[in-house]
């Protein structure tokens, strides 16, 4: 992280009769880099030996109370001193120590305010553990005293989900003692004036056993049982769970060492190291070429959808859960009935599961309102077409929409494969327009491919950018071409996961490889749960073909929806395999002279991501996407790629790239297609990897 200021000046005091004000200044987010930890030591050494003093307030400047350890630092050399010796030395302070809380006190933040004796927070704080995030568990003793203050049950769902509390909930929980009504830092002063006039001794939290001991365990080892259930292959869940076990079995120091063991393996993992990749890779996606820092968006007050079909109704239900007021324009009443029905029960499902309240599931559908009328869009600040993927269509539709449309609207398209440039042809304002790809089910998918097209004004690439941020999505801008990044990669993908059938692989042993690797699904299992025609539409309108795939549509096989796919699913869920289809695909393999063969889990993953990291390097050679991290972003959180291998850029770099230079030249000979012809970017990083 940039190193705002020099190290003396990031600690400051100022003295207010006994109470002792300690500044942390460590711009942006006050990480506790080694810049801060080693004057923050020093001040504490001092003030704890000063006899004037007597008691110390810690509170941040900026926007911030600090918001964790410095995440750059990790996975180097930790400079003495390291966090949990600054909390050490915190905690056996005797005089009254108070945090004051503003902004977000996360990860070591929360454990450096969870070292003094008080915390008195702002009301509009947020404090909470998000090290999960990052493929780790609080590793300066916040496993131990969050269960201490709050209690395990509390501490285990703070630091399994990553997710910080509102100041009035850590009030209600005891995580702080007292909220400011009349300004932070001058109430946690009078605060702790208050305590160091009443008089010790005061009570460390590693000291305070009630809650621990009053832990139902019962209760404890069934939410942690939970936890487990849902950790989808990643470890930081599971050694969070393990970390809040010892702090109710064992003593306070074993547990802390226990919790320093587990911090350690989680720190050099694999898994973490991929996570951090990605908490990075979404600050530089905000970084776009040729767009100044200093652009400002548009303010977005309305949106306007055209089209609640599936993806209409799913984004205008990611803008209502955003907040954002929205108008959806639909051809005819029945569809437009339709539609706005599909939303108000998928709200309904939310409220049955008790994950949305009934007033949340109010607020949200009066924040939609429906019409035919294109006329209704004129107060919106943005319209975003999603009618059928069809280019005349689209044309049309955008051309109505560039009538009504104020000036300074911006107007966006939801294709999945068409021309931005061709589409941005059909308003008069191209320099208002870009494509705005959300994936299937837009209100819970979190990607956004935001396509720049050639025209797209800068202030329209800021503007989606932080609306797209403000409504929980990864928004990650791209350049036109067929597919954009994820669809073009994945079509990358399918030739060859076809060409495993034919040579002896079956749907089952692909998907089961898949999940295996960490998806969610297989590709087999997806296609059938999206339905065979789609793709085979898509295929005949470029007149492209897929052997077995065809076949299965010819047969009106569409997947889970008609019954049959690549499974048959008697009782329209459960796939089982299906003998008439392995008996196809032997007869065809036969017929094109393919001789079936054992294909291991390591082989079918190969075959099937080298050729998509092929694409990818590709679209990097052709700057459609910026960098190999957006890359990333687009495939773990538009595809589920799984989150602790960090995409497949990342992904492909730790494998090797030359290596899977290797295997994919070794592919194309095998399968008599041409020589494999590396892209240039695969050329030069390969040889730039040789060098180094
Ligand atoms: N270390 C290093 N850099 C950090 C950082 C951290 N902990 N947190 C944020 N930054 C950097 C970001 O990379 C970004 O840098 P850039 O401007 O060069 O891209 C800059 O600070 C601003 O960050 P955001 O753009 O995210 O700012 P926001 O205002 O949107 O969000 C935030 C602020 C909520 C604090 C968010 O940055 C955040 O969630 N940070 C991470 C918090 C976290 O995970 N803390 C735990 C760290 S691990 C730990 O503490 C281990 C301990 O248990 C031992
Ligand atoms: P859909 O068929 O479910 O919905 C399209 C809707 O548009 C229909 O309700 C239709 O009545 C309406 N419509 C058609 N012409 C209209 C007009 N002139 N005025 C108003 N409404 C009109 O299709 P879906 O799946 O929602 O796709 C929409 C767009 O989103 C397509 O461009 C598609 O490629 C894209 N997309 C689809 C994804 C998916 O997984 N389904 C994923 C990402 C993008």
């Amino acid at each position: 992280m940039a190193e705002a200021a020099s190290s003396e000046n990031k600690v400051s005091v100022e003295h207010r009769g006994g109470v002792a004000i300690v500044t942390i200044d460590n711009p942006p987010v006050n990480a506790l880099s080694f810049s801060v930890r080693k004057p923050l030591h020093d001040t504490l050494v001092r003030l704890r030996d000063d006899a004037a003093t007597a008691a110390i307030v810690l509170t941040c400047a900026g926007r911030t109370f600090i918001a964790g350890a410095d995440i750059t630092e990790f996975g180097k050399p930790m400079q003495d001193p390291d966090l949990r010796a600054l909390i050490a030395l915190l905690e056996a302070i005797e005089k009254p120590t108070v945090a004051a809380i503003h902004g977000t006190a996360l990860g070591g933040g929360l454990e450096l305010a969870l070292g003094c004796h008080f915390r008195v927070a702002d009301k509009a704080a947020k404090l909470g553990l998000p090290e999960v995030k990052l493929g780790l568990l609080p590793g300066a003793g916040g496993t131990v005293r969050l269960p201490a203050l709050v209690g395990p049950l509390k501490a285990l769902d703070m630091i399994t989900s990553g997710a910080p509390i509102a100041a009035t909930e850590a009030l209600e929980a005891g995580l702080v003692d007292t909220l400011a009504t009349d300004g932070l830092v001058a109430d946690a002063a009078a605060f702790a004036a208050v305590k160091a006039a009443e008089g010790g001794p005061f009570v460390a939290v590693r000291s305070r056993r009630d809650k621990i001991a009053a832990a139902d365990r019962e209760q404890l080892e069934a939410r942690i049982k939970a936890v487990i259930a849902k950790a989808k292959g990643l470890r930081a869940p599971v050694a969070c769970t393990e970390a809040v076990r010892n702090a109710v079995l064992l003593p306070f120091d074993e547990a802390l060492a226990a919790e320093r063991a587990l911090f350690v393996e989680l720190v050099t993992s694999d898994q973490s190291r991929a996570q951090r990749h990605l908490f990075f890779a979404e600050r530089e996606a905000a970084k776009v070429a040729g767009v100044d820092k200093s652009v400002k968006p548009r303010p977005i007050h309305r949106v306007g959808i055209i089209g609640a079909g599936t993806m209409g109704g799913g984004i205008a239900m990611a803008f209502a859960n955003g907040g954002i007021a929205v108008t959806l324009v639909e051809a005819a009443h029945e569809a437009l009935q339709r539609g706005l029905e599909r939303i108000e029960k998928n709200y309904a499902i939310s409220v049955s599961r008790g994950s949305l309240s009934d007033a949340a599931k109010a607020a949200r559908m009066a924040l939609l309102s429906g019409t035919t009328d294109y006329a209704a869009l004129a107060d919106c600040d943005l319209i975003i077409e999603a009618v059928f993927e069809d280019m005349a269509v689209k044309k049309e539709v955008l051309a109505s929409i560039d009538k009504v449309a104020k000036p300074g609207t911006i107007i966006a398209t939801n294709t999945s494969y068409l021309d931005v440039n061709a589409l941005a042809a059909s308003v008069s304002r191209p320099q208002d327009f870009a494509g705005m790809h959300f994936f299937s089910p837009a209100n819970i998918m979190k990607l956004l491919e935001i396509v720049r097209g050639k025209d797209t004004a800068p202030d329209v690439l800021v503007t989606l950018l932080s609306l797209a941020r403000s409504i929980g999505k990864v928004p990650v801008v791209v350049g036109v071409c067929h597919g954009f990044v994820g669809n073009r990669m994945l079509t990358a993908r399918g030739a060859d996961v076809e060409a495993l059938l034919l040579e002896g692989a079956s749907p089952a042993d692909v998907d089961k490889a898949f999940t295996d690797f960490g998806w969610p699904m297989g590709p087999f299992q997806m296609w059938d749960l999206a339905g065979l025609d789609i793709s085979w539409r898509n295929r005949k309108a470029l007149g492209k073909t897929a052997l077995i795939a065809d076949w299965l549509c010819e047969q009106g096989r569409f997947g889970q929806k008609t019954g049959r796919g690549f499974y048959l699913y008697a009782d329209g869920r459960t796939a089982q395999p299906d003998p008439e289809l392995a008996i196809h695909i032997a007869n065809e393999a036969k017929r094109l002279g393919i001789a079936p063969r054992v294909i291991s889990a390591e082989e079918i993953i190969e075959r099937t991501l080298y050729p998509l990291i092929n694409e990818g390097s590709r679209i990097l050679e052709e700057g459609i996407a910026a960098r190999e991290s957006d890359v990333d972003l687009v495939w773990v959180n538009g595809y589920g790629f799984p989150l602790g291998k960090g995409g497949p850029m990342f992904w492909a770099r730790q494998k090797g790239l030359s290596g899977i230079v290797d295997r994919l030249n070794h592919w194309h000979q095998q399968t008599g297609k041409d020589v494999f012809k590396p892209s240039e970017w695969l050329k030069a990083t390969t040889a730039e990897q040789t060098v180094r």
